[in-house]
């Protein structure tokens, strides 16, 4: 294994790479059955998304595009505001798509059942909400993805894109940080 600064940081690992390399595969696979023919817009939410949209778009052999947004309820701290903010917005009209939502944890649902309402008030016509990680002990709103990858635990995690303080999304794996670290 490739020698890594931020692994002194790692208190567990809930998530291997392996696992998390075989479970892209079978969401990429599903989403195929689904939308074959349908010439979806993979609409990944930022940052987090970024390693699994790469490794998912990868691993479902769909024409395709791909977008991006911005949204944030998270103030470099570990537990949400409640608000959405739109900080990056659609770039394209998304009126009579297909889209499929990358998210990288679906927690409260807030981000995602706002999300969503926009979406179809834009006029998509399909939504499909894949998130990588689900967490539905602390769900808040009526919100459930159409494809989980793993449910995980009440913990905060990092990894494959998901970060704390901005830091560790780099990160192969999913995994839980030490105590400390969140103390500074
Ligand atoms: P909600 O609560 O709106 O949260 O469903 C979704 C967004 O919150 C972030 N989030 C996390 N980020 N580790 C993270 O790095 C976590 O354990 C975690 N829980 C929520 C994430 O950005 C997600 O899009
Ligand atoms: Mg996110």
């Amino acid at each position: 294994m490739m020698k890594s600064e931020m692994e002194n940081d790692i208190l567990k690992v809930l998530v291997t790479e392996e696992d998390l390399q075989r479970r892209v595969a079978e969401l990429g696979e599903a989403l195929y059955q689904r939308l074959e023919g349908k010439n979806p817009l993979f609409l990944g939410v930022l940052k987090g998304c970024f390693v699994f949209m790469a490794d998912l778009v990868r691993a479902c052999q769909l024409k395709c595009d791909v977008e991006f947004m911005a949204l944030s309820s998270y103030r470099n701290a570990t537990v949400s505001s409640g608000k959405v903010e739109i900080s990056r917005d659609l770039h394209q009209d998304v009126a009579g798509r297909h889209l499929v939502i990358v998210e990288d944890i679906l927690d409260s649902g807030t981000t995602l059942a706002f999300l969503k309402d926009y979406l179809l008030f834009k006029g998509a016509a399909s939504i499909t909400i894949v998130t990588l990680l689900d967490k539905p002990s602390r769900r808040t709103k009526a919100i459930t993805a159409d494809l989980a990858g793993f449910e995980v635990p009440d913990e905060f995690v990092v990894g494959y894109g998901l970060d704390y303080c901005q830091q560790y999304r780099n990160v192969p794996y999913i995994g839980v940080l030490k105590p400390e670290v969140y103390s500074g």
